[in-house]
């Protein structure tokens, strides 16, 4: 949540702080504000609430000048609402200081009431102004030396925050700090940037460096130092941005969420790329690990939202393909709960941003209790592959529309490809069982891509008649089961239609009472030639919903003439072996979602509430 960009160069700092906070701005889009530096040092910022373009129309209004230094924030509120008050940059030290900040400080009542008594006056409601009226305070003390002040206020400060700070007497210098919540250094000529993620400066260049834990870093045109909270110096690690800027641009689409679903093909075909050799899966990240997968009994999965359902259908094939038991759970609720895990479990995180604040902490609270961790995730340098033991990285490119969609057809194969190895590595897995998975994994770029050659229309056409419905359900069984969830979530978050989805044997046990005439039910078929017992039950179960008046979109592979009378749409997807049947049969879901989010002529990209990375707990 809440996007931060810095930047100390040759160059004029406004454009470059909003062109990098418009590529942010999926991280938050309640208020935007950058404050810039000019040589002589003088200090001007303009905040607004609402999305970047009121910033831009106040920018285009009265420009900031011609500054070189500067910060830039666009923000998703959690201490006071979405005002140009509360928007950032907060000012402090007579307004020469300009403070931006991601995360919650969680004692900043304490201390504004300790600030309070000293005579701070305060014009906010945020626990970012707290901070910048302390670091005033240090900075003052420590004799107008920012890094200084920096070290003595980020141990006051309880909770999780990147703050970046600018003063007038230091034009040429942005300095930042980091505990639980992400910040990158990216590497110029004669010019050095900052940024929640590589996004806000990869148009300038793709060289980075990782900034750790509990970190200080100070940048200047031509240098950047490091130091941990005690002070010590410290060596980040260097990483190359492996997409350019393009990659992240619209590229002539109507929304990022179309864009991202057209890129559905080359995120699994990318995720796959390298990584069968000769007919086998060998996952080049993880030569030389084996013994995270040899010693263990149980594989835990924790992540959240659209993640944690590509982690439902994951444990499917974990569990066939190596034969150990596996349990997904929610991240949030794995910590509070006194987990069982230790050095016999492999806990495995899925994160497409690799931020979520709730997967983080649930990672390290099994490091801490001695669990191996392995972490699945889409972007380079994030935190939670930082934190883990071993990666395995999604190529689905920067994904920026909040609702989750190539990524999640890229978790979904990134877990095949770890079933597989894994199942190799213990010997588990069946010659045929791998040989088979081999070909179902190269033949799903095409696949998909069917889907949306020969599909995309009709599904946006049924999208728009339904443009009107109140309520939608969803329904699966076996790995159909976590697509209907995340079929539900999807049309959940960006057309704020109610929508839930059941596991169809759950029907009879309670849901069933929802069903009245007209009540739209999808439901993931099953196919026939993967398990007829399975098949024929869903079959029940939509006549059973049938019977009750439901409106029937099934979506089954193609030739399954079986469920054509008791449908009344049918969604054809290619045929496929059962466990590949999901990353197939959402992609009509995700169609679904997004055309009927556009129907009613909402953001599809940014929907209300929402940010698309929750750092957060
Ligand atoms: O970045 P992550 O994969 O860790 O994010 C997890 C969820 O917040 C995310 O999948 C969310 O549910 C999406 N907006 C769903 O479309």
């Amino acid at each position: 949540m809440c996007g931060i960009v810095g930047y100390v160069g040759p160059r004029a700092s406004q454009d470059i702080l909003v062109s990098g906070l418009a590529r942010l701005e999926y991280r938050g889009y309640d208020s935007a504000g950058i404050a810039v530096i000019d040589e002589s040092g003088s200090l001007g910022m303009r905040k607004r609430a609402g999305k970047l373009s009121a910033l831009r129309e106040a920018l285009a209004a009265e420009p900031i000048g011609a500054g070189t230094t500067g910060i830039g924030h666009t923000r998703w509120a959690t201490h006071g609402g979405p005002t140009d008050e509360n928007a950032h940059p907060h000012l402090a030290d007579d307004d020469r200081l300009a403070v931006i900040h991601n995360g919650i400080i969680e004692n900043f009542a304490d201390l504004r009431r300790e600030l309070a008594a000293d005579g701070v006056t305060f014009r906010s409601e945020t626990d970012t102004e707290v901070a910048a009226a302390l670091l005033a305070r240090a900075y003052r003390a420590n004799g107008g030396d920012l890094v200084g002040a920096f070290r003595a206020v980020v141990h006051r400060l309880d909770g999780a925050f990147t703050l970046l700070a600018t003063h007038e007497d230091h034009p040429g210098l942005v300095v930042g700090a980091r505990r639980n919540s992400p910040l990158v250094i990216g590497l110029g000529e004669g010019e050095n940037f900052l940024g929640s993620d590589v996004a806000a400066f990869v148009e300038h260049t793709r060289h980075a460096l990782a900034i750790g834990q509990d970190e200080i870093v100070a940048i200047t045109p031509d240098a950047v130092s490091v130091i941990d909270f005690d002070g010590n110096p410290v060596e980040p690690a260097p990483f190359e941005v492996s997409w350019d800027a393009s990659a992240a641009d619209k590229g002539g689409w109507s929304s990022f969420m179309a864009k991202e679903v057209s890129e559905e093909p080359e995120a699994v075909a990318n995720t796959v790329r390298g990584r069968i050799r000769d007919g086998r899966i060998v996952i080049p990240e993880l030569d030389g690990l084996d013994e995270l997968f040899t010693g263990i009994e149980r594989v835990v999965i924790l992540a959240c939202g659209t993640a944690y359902y590509s982690g439902l259908v994951g444990k499917y094939a974990i569990e066939r393909w190596a034969r150990i038991p596996v349990d997904v759970e929610l991240a949030h609720e794995f910590r509070y709960r006194d987990p069982i895990v230790g050095a016999s479990t492999l806990v495995v995180s899925i994160s497409q941003s690799g931020e979520t604040m709730d997967t983080l902490m649930a990672v390290k609270e099994a490091a801490r209790l001695g669990a191996k961790t392995l972490s699945i995730c889409n972007t380079q340098g994030a935190t939670i592959p930082r934190e883990s033991d071993a990666i395995v990285y999604t190529h689905a490119g920067p994904e920026v529309a909040v609702a989750s969609t190539k990524a999640f057809v890229a978790q979904i194969t990134a877990l095949y490809l770890l079933a597989l190895h894994v199942g190799r590595v213990r010997e588990a897995l069946s010659t045929d069982d791998a040989a088979e998975a081999v070909v179902q994994l190269e033949e799903l770029p095409e696949k998909i891509q069917w889907i949306l050659d020969n599909e995309q229309e009709r599904i946006e056409q049924l999208a728009h008649w339904m443009a009107d419905t109140r309520s939608v359900l969803f329904l699966g069984r076996h790995v159909g089961f976590p697509i209907a969830l995340e079929g539900a979530l999807k049309l959940k978050e960006i057309s704020y239609i109610h929508a839930e989805g059941f596991a169809a044997g759950e029907l009879k046990h309670g849901p069933i009472a929802l069903i009245e005439p007209g009540q739209p039910v999808f439901v993931v078929v099953p196919s026939p030639r993967g398990n007829a017992t399975m098949h024929a039950k869903v079959i029940s179960n939509i006549e059973e919903i049938r019977a009750r008046g439901a409106r029937i979109i099934a979506i089954a592979e193609q030739g399954d003439t079986a469920v054509l009378p008791s449908a009344d749409e049918m969604l054809r997807i290619p045929l496929a072996s059962p466990l590949f049947e999901p990353i197939l049969a959402v992609v009509p879901l995700h169609i679904f979602a997004m055309g009927l989010a556009t129907a009613k002529g909402l953001d599809v990209d940014q929907p209300r509430n929402l940010a698309k990375s929750v750092t957060v707990e």
